[in-house]
């Protein structure tokens, strides 16, 4: 309670210098403090749209960037834990996504279109962007992958496994169309590439890999009418077995907006599931197993204070600003044409 009377005090202080935006994942101590809760696609519209000179940014490193990639060149995005990373978006680098996508163009009389998840660093976006490709995001994958496919082009999409095929599936594609880019670039060559409509690399995030169809078949057989909600970084056959798949912030609205005693299986974050729980006591909300992102869970109340702190003492003694994330301006470039593509296909 202290600590988050300081973080209010200081808030107050700094006025509309600062904004703190907070992934749905972040721990409720820092959501209640935050000016806006969000998906990761939210977060970065939502942050592109500020004014404020100081973003206090409360996510991983890669939604970090994604804010510093859209802001103006006067405002300076800081985050509270440099180290709140994310495995996923460790899965790839850019000289690796480089080579990926020549082998491939080798073997396809298709034109390759990059489109990476947004859960991936800069330099990967920006590589995305170089190639005319575009980022997108849990809430809007099958838009963007769609939008290619239209043109007849063949999507190579990084780095989430999950995300990929469980869209492709969305998007009524056969399994001879869809083809997996194992992380060493063995690519097996029996397919046919005048076939193939996407290239999927084989990366996925440990948070979601635990759920199984098992969890939900003992869910179901404890609760007749409950609904299953999942985030699509779950398996397909966890994707398929639920009732409902989506962003989180997807996964937020369907249960906000579903009658008092609804009953809910959720198929993501642990931290986040226990809030909904908590925030709507007249329903039954159960996760399908506990699940933590620790990565988020390493921006705490006491970090979101210091980094308060240090924006004050920045703006009134001049002192240093610490843990500001700044991309390389040449990657700045290249990675906004990728995330403006996400936003132009989306908002269009
Ligand atoms: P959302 O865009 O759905 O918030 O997903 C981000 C994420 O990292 C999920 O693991
Ligand atoms: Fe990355 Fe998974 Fe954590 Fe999302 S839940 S930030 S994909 S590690």
């Amino acid at each position: 309670m202290i600590i988050k009377n300081q973080i209010l005090e200081l808030k107050r202080e700094l006025g509309n210098k600062i904004i703190i935006p907070a992934h749905h994942y972040e721990d409720p101590q820092i959501v209640e403090v935050s000016e806006f809760v969000g998906d990761s696609y939210k977060l970065a519209v939502d942050c592109a749209k500020t004014d404020a000179e100081f973003i206090v940014f409360c996510g991983v490193y890669f939604m970090a960037e994604a804010a510093d990639i859209l802001s103006q060149s006067n405002q300076k995005v800081i985050m509270p834990n440099l180290s709140a990373g994310c495995p996923m978006a460790d899965q790839i680098n850019r000289k690796q996504a480089e080579k990926a996508v020549k082998l491939i163009q080798k073997r396809t009389p298709k034109q390759i279109a990059p489109v990476v998840y947004m859960n991936s660093y800069a330099d990967i976006k920006s590589f995305c962007g170089k190639q005319d490709g575009s980022v997108c995001t849990s809430s809007n994958a099958s838009e963007i992958i769609d939008y290619y496919l239209k043109q007849d082009k063949a999507v190579f999409f990084t780095p989430d496994f999950n995300l990929g095929i469980n869209t492709a599936h969305k998007l009524g594609l056969a399994d001879n169309e869809i083809v997996k880019v194992e992380q060493d670039m063995e690519i097996n060559d029996s397919y046919d590439p005048a076939k193939v409509k996407m290239y999927i690399w084989d990366g996925f995030c440990h948070v979601h890999k635990v759920f199984t169809v098992q969890n939900i078949i003992e869910l179901r057989s404890q609760y007749e009418n409950i609904k299953i909600i999942v985030h699509p970084e779950c398996d397909r056959g966890v994707v398929n077995n639920s009732d409902i798949s989506g962003s989180t912030q997807k996964i937020y609205n369907e249960i906000k907006n579903s009658p008092a005693g609804s009953v809910w299986g959720v198929g993501t974050e642990y931290n986040f599931v226990k809030r909904i729980a908590d925030e709507f006591p007249d329903k039954t909300i159960l996760p399908l197993k506990k699940s933590i992102c620790h990565n988020m869970a390493k921006i705490t109340s006491e970090k979101l204070l210091t980094s308060l702190g240090s924006i004050n003492a920045h703006i009134k003694e001049g002192l240093e600003l610490k843990n500001v994330v700044s991309v390389d301006e040449e990657d700045k470039e290249n990675a906004a044409r990728a995330l403006n593509k996400m936003i132009e296909i989306v908002e269009s």
